[in-house]
């Protein structure tokens, strides 16, 4: 069977012009009377669907037809007209309806408008739904559009493991792998379970960042990126963590901060450009679901159009701002004054919490905002010391209603200033001198960053929550599916 793809059908319409094709699909709504029926199928190749007209006298099988439920499948041999005066621009007479599979009027996905939530319990079905159709097209498209700037720019395509022995944020929110029985483990004499007897014969987790293994690979190739899963234990549930997601992370040998500053700008407006040139249908679909989601919030209240709020970000360059500015405006921000944050901003050394990275960009910049030199105590142990002794060469970049989609830093390349950073945070340097070999052997100075991968796609797309940009996301209480 040579079966035509719906999106070959719009990309050269005037060449199938009263051919016969032959088109494969699901019946997204159906109606007929007595001897004339519609049907809109959609196959998946492109946001639209196509209309296909059978008629009893054309089809031998017009009543199992019509019978058929939303959902079902089939595949249609039929003309192909031009309607130059329809709503669509073209639609198929069909010659010809198989039934590859039916559906029973139970299938869950009715012409009718779900609600998000209800979508993220049938997360099974929930790909054939306009909404999550356009967004993971468009999540396909970003990943294929960043390889391509990685490998435009002869960037190394790194893979790190995903088990691995190491917690290279230090934040302790890793989930252990092991094949130990759980029931039964074998115990020291300090009572403590014995991970010598594991399947690594260590304490092995699941990958919080491949960044460890990355800097080694940028120590032999000058320009690496990975791109995979990471898993974060973390009990947040916030609309914008997940337990599992990707995460891109860029290292370079021989940048500074300045120049990763300067990648992660190129980087974010490559990839939001990208979106633009290759994904309109599905982003104006989005804008409109935004568009309706919003209407009966105050005008203040809305977001500003999705594809206005790409352009947007294309067309102005991000500001750089320390974070002792930025905590210089937020403490004697009105917001700070009239006690409107969750947490107050009382001064030098807290942590930013959303909400003051959102008061940044939205209230503030009104533009995207990349922070730099944190306080130490509040960042990883392998960011690059500053020579004030108090802060580290790190940089958030920060995104209007994301707050941190970038976090990242120069490396302390140091050997010593390293191990001794590494003893104040209790971190153990025998486990680690592998990555100690990368300041003894050609010790270079070197940058990167990590970019969430949904983070981008919840901009991208508009939409408000992390669980509707993935397929299966895995959050706090949930792993169904
Ligand atoms: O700021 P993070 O923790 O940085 C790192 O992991 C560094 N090793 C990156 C590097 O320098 N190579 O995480 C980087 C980004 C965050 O800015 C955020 O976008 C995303 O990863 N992220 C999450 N996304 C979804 N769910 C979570 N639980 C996330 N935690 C971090
Ligand atoms: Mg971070």
């Amino acid at each position: 069977m040579t079966r035509t793809e719906i999106a070959s059908l719009y990309q050269s319409p005037a060449s199938f012009s009263g051919k016969k094709v032959t088109v494969c699909g699901w019946v997204r709504t159906i109606r007929d009377s007595k001897a004339l029926g519609f049907m809109e199928l959609n196959d998946g190749s492109c946001f639209k669907g196509v209309q296909v007209v059978f008629e009893d006298k054309k089809i031998d099988n017009f009543k199992e037809i019509a019978k058929l439920n939303v959902g079902a499948a089939v595949t249609v041999n039929g003309e192909f007209v031009e309607t130059p005066q329809a709503k669509q621009p073209f639609e198929l007479h069909a010659c010809e309806i198989l039934v590859e599979g039916p559906s029973s009027p139970e299938y869950p996905l009715q012409k009718k408008r779900h609600s998000l939530e209800y979508l993220r319990t049938i997360a099974h079905l929930r790909p054939r739904a306009n909404t999550f159709s356009a967004a993971f097209r468009v999540r396909s498209a970003a990943a294929f559009g960043i390889h391509k700037f990685f490998q435009e720019r002869g960037f190394i395509y790194a893979h790190t493991p995903i088990l691995t022995g190491s917690d290279c944020e230090g934040a302790g929110e890793m989930f252990t792998a092991t094949t130990l029985d759980l029931e039964d483990p074998p115990r020291g004499e300090d009572g403590r379970i014995d991970f010598s007897q594991d399947f690594f014969e260590k304490h092995t987790s699941l990958t919080v960042s491949g960044q460890l293994e990355a800097e080694c690979m940028a120590m032999a190739f000058g320009k690496v990126y990975t791109f995979g899963p990471t898993f974060r234990a973390e009990k947040s549930y916030t609309q914008r963590h997940a337990a599992e997601f990707w995460m891109i992370e860029p290292e370079v040998a021989f940048n500074d901060l300045e120049d990763n500053m300067d990648l992660a700008e190129d980087f974010l407006k490559y990839l939001i450009r990208y979106a633009l040139e290759h994904c309109m249908d599905d982003l104006l679909f989005l804008s409109k679901r935004l568009q309706e989601e919003e209407k009966d919030k105050k005008a203040e209240e809305r977001s500003m159009e999705l594809i206005e709020k790409l352009q947007f970000v294309l067309n102005h360059e991000f500001e750089r701002v320390t974070y002792t500015e930025a905590i210089d405006i937020l403490k004697n921000s009105k917001q700070n004054k009239n006690g409107k944050f969750q947490y107050p901003v009382t001064g030098w050394g807290v942590d930013l919490q959303s909400e003051h990275e959102r008061y940044l960009v939205e209230k503030h910049f009104k533009k995207p905002v990349i922070l730099t030199g944190y306080p130490k105590e509040i960042k990883a142990f392998y960011m690059k010391q500053n020579p004030d002794g108090k802060t580290v060469a790190a940089m958030d970049v920060l995104f209007p209603q994301i707050g941190e989609i970038i976090g990242g830093s120069q490396r302390e390349e140091d050997y010593n200033k390293l191990v001794t950073r590494m003893q104040e945070v209790g971190i153990p340097v025998s486990s680690m001198s592998w990555y100690l070999d990368t300041r003894r052997f050609g010790s270079a100075e070197h940058s990167g960053f990590g970019l969430g991968f949904e983070r981008l796609l919840l901009f991208v797309t508009g939409m408000g929550n992390i669980r509707d940009v993935i397929p299966f996301p895995r959050t706090p209480k949930n792993a169904e599916f």
